[in-house]
């Protein structure tokens, strides 16, 4: 088989009728005295649920320990718990706080929801897996059930099939991001993919696993959008909110956002490019052409996990109730995965699509820190402080474009004053660069309009 399964414990498999697993010589083995499970009743369609509901020992879990013992620590582990302390359980609240056909495949009613069984409590492996039975029963077959990458908003499987609805539309709000789609990415181009595709990421962050979506993937040319278990570790991390990288780290090697918002922050003198996805380099103040005699970095305010603990996420993901602005009534609550930091909003108080004026913008995800009152004043001031710096180095730009054509030549080797100054300009540009970091923003316009007009002799 040539395969190890370092984080697999095998039993002795008798136990349960399975043939040997001889092949595997180097994994740990670990004996336990008891059985893996117990038959399941015919109504709960192949689901397993745990072999012990006191400690939470899945089926699956008793040979996956690695998985088994990442995914204890999880809320989904506690997900049972959860419902019975809120007050409000129902029996209509189970389906998506047991193992049940939500999350996976299955479409009959089947697990929980058929038997109402205590093994199938919490959201466990087989909530996203699905049924287990045939794999259990002869793990050396192909038939490995396998977990959907996809958020699945035809609800027919993955996270969104729970994870959706007015009290936590994660699902719904995705779609409308960015990440939920693969636009920006030219088709073919293995460079792009880290960036711009879910399994290229994967790939990127070195998780080398299976899914459902692998082999379609892979084959049609069909991508991944950044999904829910690119950024989130399905099985549990250590990182808050089960993320694959923490969002309180100001480093692009470590946090999770600049993992890939960090694409040319600098400019590359073998390319023309301007700046391309620079938000963590502005962020930390590293960002743009700088020319002699500016010190790095210049830092922003919210760069600093002082003053700014969660960084990008402390703007770009937060929850807030929305209420209707005429009744005071719930609407629903915004789980910050549209990744905006400040969505536009019509008069009834809704998130709606963009662009729109500074003041039809919910500063909703400030309040923490700013009142929103105050926020969009201090926006609006950091926009303000640059305008003239803009209108000032595009000016020079333009007079050197026009009388000395030769200092824009992208095909020479020689990087010009008037070439960083352009990307200055394009970075200064770039939709919310002056909130990231207005010190970095107006020291870069400051000294390239300086250069300029030493550099070229213009007033
Ligand atoms: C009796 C031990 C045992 C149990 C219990 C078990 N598995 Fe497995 N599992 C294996 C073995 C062995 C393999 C490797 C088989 C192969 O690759 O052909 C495997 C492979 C897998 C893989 C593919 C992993 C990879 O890297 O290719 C997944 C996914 C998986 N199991 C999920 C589950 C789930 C979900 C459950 C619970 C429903 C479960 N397993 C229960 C032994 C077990
Ligand atoms: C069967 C329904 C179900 C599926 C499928 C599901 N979840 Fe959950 N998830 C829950 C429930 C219920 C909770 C809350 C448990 C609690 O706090 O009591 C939860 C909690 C979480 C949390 C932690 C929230 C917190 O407050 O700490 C994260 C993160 C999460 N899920 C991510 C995911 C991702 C990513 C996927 C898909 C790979 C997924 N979930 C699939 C039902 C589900
Ligand atoms: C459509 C699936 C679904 C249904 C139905 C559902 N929940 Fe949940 N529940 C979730 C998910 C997903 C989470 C995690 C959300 C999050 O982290 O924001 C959750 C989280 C919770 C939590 C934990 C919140 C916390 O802050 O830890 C409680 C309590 C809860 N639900 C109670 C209920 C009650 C009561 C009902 C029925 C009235 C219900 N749920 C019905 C999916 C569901
Ligand atoms: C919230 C959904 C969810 C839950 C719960 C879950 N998985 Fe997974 N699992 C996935 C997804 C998605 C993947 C593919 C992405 C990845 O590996 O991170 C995966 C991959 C795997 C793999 C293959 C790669 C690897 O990590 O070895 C195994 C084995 C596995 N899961 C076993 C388990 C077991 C055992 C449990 C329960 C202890 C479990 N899973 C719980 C969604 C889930
Ligand atoms: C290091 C990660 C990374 C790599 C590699 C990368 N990109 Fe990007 N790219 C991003 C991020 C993040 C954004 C979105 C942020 C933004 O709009 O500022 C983006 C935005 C874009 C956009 C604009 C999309 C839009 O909707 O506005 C285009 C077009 C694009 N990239 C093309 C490419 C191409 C072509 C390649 C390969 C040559 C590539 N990218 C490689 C991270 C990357
Ligand atoms: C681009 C990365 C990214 C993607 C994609 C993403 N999330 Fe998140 N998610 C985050 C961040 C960042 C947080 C905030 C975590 C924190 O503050 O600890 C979060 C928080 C959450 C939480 C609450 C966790 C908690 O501890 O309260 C849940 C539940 C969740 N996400 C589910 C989902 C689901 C479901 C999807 C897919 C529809 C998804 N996420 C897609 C980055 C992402
Ligand atoms: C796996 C790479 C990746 C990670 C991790 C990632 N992003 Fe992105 N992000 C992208 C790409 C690619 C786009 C552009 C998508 C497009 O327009 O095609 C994007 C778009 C965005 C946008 C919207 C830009 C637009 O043009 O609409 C925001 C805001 C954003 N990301 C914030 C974040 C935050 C905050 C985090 C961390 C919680 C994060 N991203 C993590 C790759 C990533
Ligand atoms: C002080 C709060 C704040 C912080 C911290 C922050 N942003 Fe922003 N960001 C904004 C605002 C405000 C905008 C303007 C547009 C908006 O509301 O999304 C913006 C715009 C963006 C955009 C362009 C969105 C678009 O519509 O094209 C991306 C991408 C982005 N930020 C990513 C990030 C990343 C990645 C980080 C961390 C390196 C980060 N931001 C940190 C507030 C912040
Ligand atoms: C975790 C706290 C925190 C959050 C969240 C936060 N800020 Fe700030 N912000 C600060 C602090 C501290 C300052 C500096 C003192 C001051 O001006 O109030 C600041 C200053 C600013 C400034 C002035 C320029 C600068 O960088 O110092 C702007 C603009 C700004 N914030 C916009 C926003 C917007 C827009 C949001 C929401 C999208 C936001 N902030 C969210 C803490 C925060």
């Amino acid at each position: 088989m040539g395969r190890t399964f370092s984080r697999l414990a095998l039993l002795p498999l008798a136990v349960i009728g399975l043939g040997t697993l001889a092949s595997c010589v180097d994994e740990t083995i670990v004996f336990r005295d008891r059985e893996l499970f117990e038959e399941p009743l015919a109504a709960a369609n192949s689901f397993l649920g745990y072999t012990s509901t006191d400690d939470k020992l899945t089926v699956c879990g008793n040979c996956h320990i690695g998985p088994q013992g990442e995914w204890e620590e999880t809320a989904h582990a506690d997900a049972w718990n959860g419902l019975q302390d809120s007050g409000h359980a129902q029996p209509f609240c189970e389906g998506c706080h047991t193992v049940t056909e939500l999350g996976n495949t299955v479409t009959e009613v089947s697990g929980h929801s058929a038997t109402g069984e205590e093994r199938y409590q919490d959201v466990q492996c087989e909530s996203c897996h699905g049924p287990g039975l045939t794999h259990v029963t002869n793990p050396e077959d192909a038939t490995v059930p396998m977990a959907a990458m996809d958020v699945g908003l035809d609800l027919t499987q993955g996270c969104a099939e729970c994870h959706q609805g007015t009290h936590h539309p994660f699902a719904e709000e995705w779609t409308e991001s960015g990440h939920g789609s693969v636009i920006g990415y030219p088709a073919g181009r293995e460079s792009c993919e880290g960036c711009h595709t879910g399994e290229g990421a994967l790939e990127m962050f070195g998780v080398n696993t299976v899914y459902i979506e692998q082999e379609t993937v892979a084959q049609d040319g069909e991508h991944l959008a950044i999904t829910c278990a690119v950024c989130h570790d399905p099985h549990g991390s250590d990182h808050s909110g089960q993320l694959r990288f923490p969002i309180d780290e100001p480093s692009e090697e470590l946090n999770l956002c600049m993992q890939c918002h960090q694409k040319r922050g600098t400019p590359d003198p073998t390319s023309f490019r301007g700046p391309h996805s620079p938000e963590g380099p502005t962020l930390l103040g590293t960002a743009g052409w700088w020319p002699p005699g500016l010190a790095q970095p210049i830092l922003s305010t919210h760069g600093s996990t002082d003053e700014n603990p969660r960084l990008c996420a402390g703007c770009h993901v937060n929850s807030y109730e929305i209420d209707d602005q005429e009744t005071g009534e719930f609407l629903f609550n915004a789980t910050g995965h549209r990744f905006e930091a400040t969505p536009c909003t019509d008069a009834q108080g809704l998130l709606v699509e963009g662009p729109c004026a500074n003041d039809e913008k919910t500063y909703a995800a400030c309040t923490d820190c700013h009142s929103e009152a105050v926020a969009l004043q201090l926006v609006d001031q950091a926009e303000l402080s640059i305008e003239a710096d803009i209108a000032e180095l595009a000016d020079l730009l333009d007079t050197v474009e026009t009388t000395m054509p030769g200092e824009f030549d992208d095909s020479d080797a020689r990087y010009t004053v008037a070439e960083g100054s352009r990307f200055n300009l394009e970075l200064a540009q770039t939709p919310g660069a002056v909130v990231h970091n207005p010190f970095l923003i107006r020291a870069l316009l400051d000294a390239s309009i300086a250069e300029m007009k030493e550099e070229y002799n213009l007033p």
